[in-house]
């Protein structure tokens, strides 16, 4: 007891000592707490947009450029991408998939899933600019965007456990032939159908044109198991898959 009195007078005389110092007072104020390195307001955006509370956005904060550039430079992206993967597989695993019937599907989506566009956005400040359709279009017709590391294991995965793999993607029609070899020459093979929109998808907001097309699976009879997409648009609308898999993408998001 003795003793936790002296250490409780010794801590009052550090805590007097430091209060009576001008430079702690002039702490107080919570922008010098939370400093310039490491405020949490750009972490706290990137939340926002990959669970979906921010809804629609255009562009990257101005403040949260180089945060976001930095947050793929450093790895945090390709971990949170093999973490979505393990997740996904730990799931994949628990499925009793039924290989008389095949008809256990898994979807995937191309565009920062089976694809990454990660050369094309660090050309083009990571999406901290507007959506340009053309220079866009020409990166896509170039054929030479990489796999995703994280969703190349999981599509070899799934399709080894005797999913069916569908691909759909809001690439148009006209894109297909594109599509096919860079996704092949990306590693990937032995899909059931790649999707692409046409002309009647033409216009058709991404989470309609998404949900039809799962629609249309399940009419064929195949049970949707998993979905992997980095867009809330993949994932959300109607007919749903039994789990779903948000990947990240803190550059730009699709209605
Ligand atoms: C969009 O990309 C095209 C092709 O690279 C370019 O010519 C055009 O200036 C860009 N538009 C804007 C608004 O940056």
């Amino acid at each position: 007891m003795a003793s936790l009195t002296s250490i409780l007078s010794l801590l009052l005389l550090v805590l007097t000592a430091t209060v009576s110092s001008s430079e702690v007072i002039r702490m107080y104020p919570k922008q010098h707490i939370v400093g310039s390195d490491d405020d949490p307001k750009c972490e706290s955006w990137k939340y926002s947009v990959e669970v979906n509370d921010a809804g629609s956005w255009n562009s990257i904060p101005r403040p949260c450029i180089e945060f976001v550039k930095d947050y793929f430079h450093s790895g945090r992206y390709l971990s949170n991408s093999r973490s979505a993967a393990a997740f996904s597989l730990k799931f994949a695993r628990s499925v009793k998939v039924n290989e008389g019937d095949g008809k256990d599907a898994w979807i995937f989506g191309v565009d920062e899933t089976l694809l990454s566009n990660l050369p094309y956005y660090k050309d083009n400040d990571f999406g901290s600019k507007p959506y340009n359709a053309t220079s866009s279009d020409e990166w896509v017709y170039k054929g030479v965007a990489p796999a995703l590391p994280a969703s190349l294991t999981v599509y070899n995965r799934v399709k080894k456990l005797g999913f069916k793999i569908f691909i759909i993607t809001g690439r148009s029609e006209s894109q297909r032939v594109v599509t096919e070899r860079n996704l092949i020459d990306a590693g990937y093979s032995g899909w059931e159908k790649l999707i692409l929109r046409g002309s009647d998808d033409e216009g058709k907001k991404a989470t309609v044109y998404k949900s039809e097309q799962r629609a249309e699976l399940v009419k064929q009879g195949y049970t949707i198991q998993g979905n992997s997409g980095d867009q809330w648009s993949d994932l959300i609308g109607f007919v749903l898959a039994k789990r779903s898999f948000k990947l990240p993408n803190p550059m730009y998001y699709v209605a």
